[in-house]
Order: C-alpha cells, then structure tokens, then sequence
C-alpha cells in the first residue's frame, strides 16, 4: 500500500514520503500549508488511489470533540415519549435509539478499512484537539449512556489539516506525523495546471504564471493568492477567450489584468495592486 500520486493530483516526492510514512507509523498524517495548496484533495485522493472509502468531518468554531464520537439525543427521546402511541414505547424506552453515531464511531466500526479526514483542525476551539488524544491514540472509546466500549475493527488511515490559524498542544503533535505543503514552485505549479487544463496554450501558461508570481510576491499583500486562485483564473481567461496580449504588458500600455479578482480578493491588495501597475508605467 504505497501512496505514489494519482492523475489528478500532482504530489511532490517529499508529500508521497509524508503520507507514506504515516502509514508506516500508524499515526495521524497532520497536513498544514495556505488554503488551496490540496490538502483536502490529498485525503481524497489518497484515499482513492488506495481504494479506502473517505469518511469525512469538516471542522468548524463551534464543532465539539464529542460530535465526532456520538451525540445522545434528548430532545428527540423526550418528544417521542410525548407523543408516541403504546407501540412506540418500546423505541423510547432503548436508549440506543437515541444515540447518533458520530464519524469516528463510523470510522472505527466500519467493516472495511477506511480513510479518515478531520478537515481545518484548527477552525475549532483549543480543547479540541487534547479532547481527541486517547480517542486517536487507543482508537477506541466509551459510551457512557450505553456502558459500551467502542473499539476500532481497523485502525483508520487519518488525516488532519490546519490552515495554521492556530497552534496545536505539543500533546497532540506527538501523536502525528507532520508534514508542510509548501507552496509549488513553478515546475510544480506547471504540473498541477496541465492535470486541470491539459490543452493550454504554453505562451497564455507562461503569461498568466508571471502575472500570478507578481501578484503572490508583491510585498504586504493581505490574502496572497493560492493554487486553486489560479486555476480559477485561468479557467476564466480560457471560458472568455482573454487575449493573449492582454495578460503581456506592452511599452505602451501596462495594465491591470483582466479577472483579478479571482486572485485578489480584497479592495487593499487591488488598490496595492494597481499602485505597482501605475508605477511600473511610471518607469518606463
Ligand atoms: N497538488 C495538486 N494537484 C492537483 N490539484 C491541486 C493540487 N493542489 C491544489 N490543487 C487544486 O486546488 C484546489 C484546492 O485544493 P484544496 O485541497 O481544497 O486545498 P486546501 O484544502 O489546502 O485549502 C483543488 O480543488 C485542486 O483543484
Ligand atoms: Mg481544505
């Protein structure tokens, strides 16, 4: 079972020696980098390339460790023992009609083995993560409304991504194995392009790489523009047949490229933006 990328997705040797590794060690595979550098896609595409159904759960500010394992449902139970006949009384009265199972009791008491993705770790509180140790560790734990214990049949392929907006506790970085996806280098970039729009025009690529390489390096940009900005951009210059020249700035006339706002996404860098443009004519 080796990860060795897949059509759709471009991955650097040292991404393959990553999640290669994980596996090895049987830990969680904690991936961090810029949004839109593929680490949701690393999961799916991992998962994919291995043949391991993908059970996924988005993270949010408000998500509790808990919900992943199962949630008992009380307000449900109360209500059916409200309204229901002499017949419903038996669902009311087993209480395991009223538990919820969460997605790592799904991972976890899966038949097949199967691929975990615990998606923007770092969206949720600063307990949430230490909440999730021994679950992670032991793969299992204890439903108290049931007295069970609920232990994996198969130990789950785990991923976990972090955009970084927060810092995880040291307890829980010991538990994964780490790795950075940097951003791509051109070549890279090139790569993970011709898997999106295999047919473009090289000169339209090398236009639009430049403009996309300015833009990300202009110092004291708010949101720099990632991967998917760019695949989104070229995939609107190619659905309105942008030009070429339009994109190559000119002795006569350099100008804001067409469609920026699939990469700048605030009115500060669009103003920082055009503020270099204005300048660069300036100098000529
Ligand atoms: N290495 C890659 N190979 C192919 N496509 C990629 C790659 N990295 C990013 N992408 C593209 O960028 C998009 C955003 O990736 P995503 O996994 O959602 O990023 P993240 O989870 O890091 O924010 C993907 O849908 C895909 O189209
Ligand atoms: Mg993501």
């Amino acid at each position: 079972m080796k990860f060795q990328g897949s059509k759709n997705y471009v991955a650097t040797q040292d991404l393959m020696l990553a999640v290669n590794a994980s596996a090895t060690l049987r830990k969680p595979l904690l991936v961090k980098g810029e949004p839109g550098t593929g680490k949701t896609m690393l999961a799916e595409e991992v998962a994919d390339a291995l043949g391991l159904p993908l059970l996924q759960w988005h993270i949010k500010s408000t998500t509790k460790a808990q919900q992943g394992l199962y949630e008992y449902d009380a307000v449900s139970r109360l209500r059916d023992s409200q309204l229901s006949s002499v017949e419903g009384g038996d669902k009311v009265r087993d209480i395991h009609n009223y538990i919820v199972k969460g997605v790592l009791w799904q991972a976890f008491t899966s038949e097949q083995p199967v691929a975990l993705l615990i998606d923007e770790i770092d969206k949720a509180d600063i307990e949430f993560p230490n909440d999730l140790l021994r679950e992670i560790d032991r793969m299992e734990f204890y439903v108290y409304e049931t007295r069970e214990l609920i232990r994996a049949r198969h130990r789950p392929l785990v991923f976990i991504t972090s955009n970084n907006e927060k810092e995880l506790p040291d307890a829980f970085l010991r538990r994964c194995f780490f790795h950075y996806i940097k951003f791509p280098d051109a070549d890279t970039m090139k790569q993970i392009v011709d898997v999106h729009f295999p047919g473009l025009k090289k000169e339209l690529l090398a236009a639009a790489m430049k403009t996309f390489y300015e833009v990300r390096n202009l110092p004291g940009l708010k949101k720099k523009p990632s991967t998917s900005e760019l695949l989104d951009w070229l995939k609107l210059l190619v659905a309105e047949d942008i030009p070429l020249d339009a994109l190559q700035s000119r002795d006569d006339k350099i100008a804001v490229p067409p469609l920026i706002g699939a990469l700048l996404k605030n009115e500060q860098d669009v103003t920082l933006f055009e503020k270099l443009v204005f300048m660069q004519r300036h100098n000529r």
